[in-house]
């Protein structure tokens, strides 16, 4: 986690949050869904989860993409969740399980500060292409100023 404030609206570019419907059912637990091009503006064809995160010192992410599109999701526990978007940062606190940021292209993205029992989903648009990555901050940010 970087030292931005942690804040509950989103102003960098590239992002914003989604809001998923919700069912509370008492006992019976919570029911949350998630519909393509309803309650997120893309198509979904890859959908990957994280879990395992009890390390509160563990940090993922650390990357952008030129052009894939995803929203992710924090489905237990709680997480921070950075964002930069070549000029601004911010920091946005992850616990509500039906309320995702969406991850547009060209946005820097970092997961830390993981709560125990965690458990991060991500849907993407395109499946897994290792040449999307922007995985140096310098790179990504100089690209990022020059669009
Ligand atoms: P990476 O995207 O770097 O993880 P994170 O950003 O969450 O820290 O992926 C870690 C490894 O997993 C990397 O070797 C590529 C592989 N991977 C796939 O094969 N398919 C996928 O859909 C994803 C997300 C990762």
């Amino acid at each position: 986690m970087n030292d931005n404030k942690v804040s509950d609206k989103i102003s960098v570019n590239n992002s914003g949050w989604v809001s998923l419907r919700q069912f509370d059912d008492g006992n019976d637990g919570t029911l949350c869904i998630l519909e393509a091009q309803r309650d997120i503006p893309f198509e979904v064809k890859r959908v990957y989860y994280i879990t395992n995160l009890q390390n509160a010192r563990s940090c993922r992410g650390k990357h952008a993409h030129k052009t894939l599109r995803q929203a992710i999701f924090c489905i237990s526990g709680s997480f921070v969740l950075g964002l930069d978007d070549g000029y601004n940062r911010q920091d946005v606190r992850m616990w509500r399980n039906n309320q995702g940021v969406l991850l547009e292209p060209m946005l820097w993205h970092t997961m830390s500060d993981f709560s125990s029992g965690c458990v991060l989903m991500v849907v993407a648009n395109e499946y897994y292409d290792a040449i999307d990555y922007i995985r140096n901050y310098e790179e990504f940010r100089q690209y990022a100023r020059k669009l």
